[in-house]
């Protein structure tokens, strides 16, 4: 037999980019040609699609290739990319490599998956917020910097990538046998989850992004809207499987020390602070007619947020100094800040604001209009209510205040000291005759939008509703 020829080294083809539709969203299109996807729980309408548009569209089931339409001249490829870009828009669809080994889901309204060019001379290094973990029966490697999650059904290129904990250069991973190819690490490095390695120092350790932890930046990301496509507010994940603990916890076991009879029992006899904490309720709806007033809003922050000290004065370390408003906030940080949102305010005009509380003055930002009616509509969701609050106050942390001094235990105080602000918000409200409704969720992306500021410079922690109550 004659000897085989040797073969030669080749490289494989690049992997087919596909869109999918997850098996938990289904097409239904109505006879007008209004296509809606739908969920368990909910349908989002796409808009109105011809019939062509809408056969291709369905192949979506089994993944159709970008390539197909993203740059197709047609009418009918034009028609399927907006389709598949408002899927991806709402994180209802996926993106997946030909070969099968990587399925892509959209995290943010943001993404649609690029391959930037990589040349073997790159040198790349996983992001310090990157993360492997299991996702049911899949590994997801994620990061709260990344518009996408991505699911990895081949363990061995975990290994790979799991070598770039430290910089390698491209041609040196090509070497390895379950080398995932050039498309995956182009994939990876758009999402900030691969790093390209120019310097000494990884870019990610300047611009305030040093100055994150990787779990406060991961929880800050995931417990805020905006950065993932996870479910957020009251979603009820474990009705039916785990029993609710009560509202009240059962007393422990044993003889109890009573203590009424050492307080005051007639309410009307208690001290006025205590009157005011037990006056202070929730308040949801607001009198359209009776606007708050400028002058009232002015009084209120005088009395809740404005600076009573700054100090130039060091303690031993170059720390900015310290600064002290009405409420407390951990080692004098002062990193919390007030931004407006105004809807209806007598003598102001409706539209975004920054709280200067050196000069108790307000200053005008010039938001985008979009992303201030999404900041107003959002807190009527989160508050079930049927009308925008008369304000809502961002609450906005300048995180590296707290995580300059703290390290690992920044974020936390920081959500602490929002805490304590939310309460004297409250209260303040409630000795003026206003109401207001703290509000749990927070949107980081729209927030970035409506200030132009980095997300991990400066970012919304918590919300307050504010206004003259209704009835
Ligand atoms: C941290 C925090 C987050 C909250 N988030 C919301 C919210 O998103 N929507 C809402 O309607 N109420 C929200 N509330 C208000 C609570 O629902 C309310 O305080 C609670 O029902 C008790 O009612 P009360 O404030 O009238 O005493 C929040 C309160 C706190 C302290």
């Amino acid at each position: 037999m004659p000897a085989a020829e040797p073969r030669k080294a080749r490289r494989a083809a690049a992997p087919t980019l596909s869109a999918a539709l997850p098996q938990r969203v289904a097409f239904e299109a109505h006879a007008n040609g209004d296509v809606f996807a739908c969920c368990a729980d909910f349908s989002v309408g796409l808009g109105n699609f011809g019939p062509e548009a809408l056969a291709q569209a369905r192949r979506l089931r089994e993944g159709l290739p970008l390539a197909s339409f993203s740059s197709g001249k047609r009418g009918v490829d034009r028609e399927v990319d907006l389709l598949v870009r408002r899927l991806s828009r709402r994180g209802l669809v996926e993106f997946c490599l030909s070969d099968g080994s990587i399925a892509i889901e959209p995290q943010t309204p943001n993404y649609w998956p690029q391959t930037p060019q990589l040349r073997d001379a790159d040198t790349l290094q996983l992001s310090r917020f990157a993360y492997f973990h299991r996702r049911g029966d899949a590994l997801a490697l994620e990061s709260p910097r990344a518009d996408a999650l991505f699911r990895l059904r081949d363990p061995r290129i975990a290994g790979v990538l799991a070598m770039l904990t430290a910089p390698r250069r491209i041609e040196e991973l090509r070497r390895e046998p379950n080398f995932p190819g050039l498309t995956l690490l182009a994939l990876l490095a758009d999402c900030g989850i691969l790093l390209r390695a120019r310097g000494r120092r990884p870019e990610e350790d300047f611009e305030g992004l040093a100055l994150w932890e990787f779990h406060d930046l991961l929880f800050h990301a995931r417990c805020t809207a905006g950065r993932h496509a996870n479910p957020v507010g009251a979603v009820y994940a474990h009705s039916g499987v785990v029993q609710p603990l009560p509202a009240a916890r059962p007393s422990w076991p044993g003889e109890k020390i009573a203590l009424s009879s050492y307080c005051e029992e007639d309410a009307a006899k208690a001290s006025a602070f205590a009157k005011l904490l037990r006056d202070r309720h929730s308040a949801r709806s607001f009198d359209a007619a009776r606007p708050i007033a400028l002058a009232e809003l002015a009084r209120f922050l005088d009395g809740a947020a404005r600076l009573l000290w700054a100090s130039e004065e060091k303690s031993g370390f170059d720390d900015g100094g310290m600064a002290a408003r009405p409420y407390p906030t951990a080692g004098a940080a002062n990193e919390l800040e007030l931004y407006l949102a105004v809807e209806n305010c007598e003598g102001l005009a409706r539209g975004f604001y920054h709280y200067d509380s050196a000069l108790h003055a307000l200053a005008a930002i010039d938001a985008p209009a979009d992303a201030f009616e999404a900041l107003l509509s959002g807190a009527v969701e989160a508050m079930g209510a049927a009308h925008a609050p008369q304000i809502l106050i961002v609450i906005a942390a300048r995180f590296g205040r707290v995580s300059w001094k703290y390290g690992s235990i920044a974020y936390s105080l920081i959500l602490k000291d929002a805490g304590v602000l939310t309460q004297t918000l409250y209260l303040m409200a409630t000795e003026m005759g206003l109401g207001g409704c703290a509000i749990g969720i927070s949107n980081i992306e729209l927030f970035a939008k409506l200030t132009g500021v980095a997300d991990h410079s400066e970012g919304p922690v918590a919300q307050f509703a504010l206004g003259r109550p209704a009835g």
